[in-house]
């Protein structure tokens, strides 16, 4: 069974679908007050091809049709928002002996939704009021839905709505991340062992999916499984076949789906207990929660990247890596070339979920930070935020020439740095939800 997105009658999330169900009507009705529309219809979005070809990309339901119906294969169906009336959800089941086709409407969620089950996109538009001049639609328009003669086709003033109440989970999105983590664990402690018995970069991919019993199509994103220098590359994306002669460092970003919901984790091995890139790993990891330690409501998530820089300077003056005051290696950017990315990210339906630049519902966008481009939250903490955090320390050839061509390159000892760069980077990452009691790690 496809652990990403199946609900059954035992299924304790069930049980708290329901409130989840509210809150989004509740949501809804709220944003449409401030709209000339009377209704919203979301579109679960259709299979895209490749071009000139019969071969569809791997389809999958969009975020705001999952965040009511958590099915992956729901393609063409629309969901209708009325005001003070049941959600109406119009299905697609084709009588198709080429395809598979989505199972019936059976999970707890089913039962709060007016259904209508339908052969093809004719049978959608005719399950819909005739009149759709007073409804705008949300989600990935294609030509099949496009001229139903919608009052707005993702009209901005809903999206940026939609997507900053994204932000503040419901409980049962909570524990959707929670069981995501859980499902992402196995895979990691599996994928540990494979690296540990000496497999490839491809093996370690295989033993991850196995154990999470996820197909490749079903990851949050795709799995980076990064073998010694392989580490520095961020987004490391390649699988090699064949172990390397000397395997020193593993460095695994990989999560796990529950109901459409994403966790998001990183660890990195070393392959043996001793030496100079363990103990960096260790540093690390006791850094990383240390951060995660200090998240209190109301800091600026912006405040928390650049204590996240001053923890990394701090190891890499402790390692004697770069001699300078950590203060002075943040404010001149040092730090920065160790930690090129943000600390974190909003998590929820889509691994970056979105909403973390927004000022307000309207749209209206936080600065960025001039020193920190690729910072991707720049909102104050808040109680249901749910992100990452993920410091790292990486060795990058590019960031390092630079620096070491800079009159900063000086407090830099480059004999530890070549020491080190061939073990590529180390980074640790857990997904946290900011519950009423403060952080809670979903990840450990
Ligand atoms: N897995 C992508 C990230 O950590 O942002
Ligand atoms: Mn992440
Ligand atoms: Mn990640």
């Amino acid at each position: 069974m496809p652990a990403s997105a199946k609900a059954t009658a035992a299924d304790p999330l069930d049980a708290l679908y329901p409130a989840h169900h509210e809150a989004l009507c509740a949501r809804y009705g709220r944003l449409l007050e401030n709209t000339p529309f009377a209704a919203v219809a979301v579109y679960a979005g259709s299979p895209r091809y490749r071009f000139r070809d019969d071969q569809s990309w791997p389809f999958r339901a969009g975020a705001f049709y999952q965040q009511w119906v958590p099915a992956d294969d729901h393609a063409g169906a629309v969901l209708l928002f009325r005001p003070g009336r049941r959600p109406l959800l119009v299905l697609q089941m084709p009588r198709d002996y080429w395809h598979s086709v989505p199972e019936p409407p059976t999970g707890g969620w089913a039962a709060a939704f007016e259904i209508a089950v339908v052969d093809d996109a004719a049978g959608v538009r005719a399950a819909l009021p005739g009149d759709l001049s007073s409804c705008a639609l949300v989600g990935d328009s294609d030509a099949a839905v496009a001229d139903w003669g919608w009052a707005a086709v993702n009209p901005p003033q809903l999206l940026h709505g939609l997507e900053f109440a994204r932000l503040y989970k419901t409980r049962y999105e909570v524990e959707c991340m929670r069981a995501a983590n859980t499902i992402a664990r196995r895979g990691h402690e599996a994928a540990r062992a494979a690296f540990l018995d000496g497999a490839s970069e491809f093996g370690i991919h295989l033993a991850y999916l196995e154990a999470t019993g996820h197909a490749e199509a079903e990851l949050p994103y795709a799995n980076i499984v990064a073998l010694n220098e392989h580490g520095a590359t961020l987004h490391y994306g390649r699988l090699d076949r064949d172990p390397p002669a000397e395997p020193r460092s593993f460095l695994i970003d990989a999560g796990a789906r529950c109901r459409g919901y994403a966790a998001d984790i990183t660890r990195t091995w070393p392959a043996g207990p001793r030496g100079e890139f363990a103990a960096l790993v260790e540093a690390l990891d006791h850094a990383q929660q240390d951060l995660v330690e200090s998240l209190r409501c109301g800091r600026s998530y912006v405040d928390v990247h650049e204590n996240a820089q001053l923890a990394v300077a701090v190891i890499l003056e402790d390692f004697g890596i770069v001699n300078m005051a950590p203060d002075d290696m943040v404010a001149t950017g040092v730090s920065n070339v160790f930690l090129p990315h943000g600390v974190g990210h909003h998590l929820g339906l889509q691994v970056h979920d979105p909403g973390g630049k927004l000022a307000s519902p309207d749209g209206t966008l936080l600065p960025q930070p001039e020193a920190w481009p690729f910072l991707r939250n720049l909102r104050p903490v808040e109680e249901d935020n749910v992100f990452t955090i993920e410091p790292g320390i990486y060795f990058i050839d590019s960031l390092l020439d630079h620096l070491r061509g800079s009159p900063l390159g000086a407090n830099v000892d480059w004999e530890l740095v070549d020491v080190l760069r061939p073990y590529g980077g180390v980074r640790i990452e857990d997904d946290v939800w900011m519950g009423p009691e403060g952080p809670d790690n979903l990840s450990r």
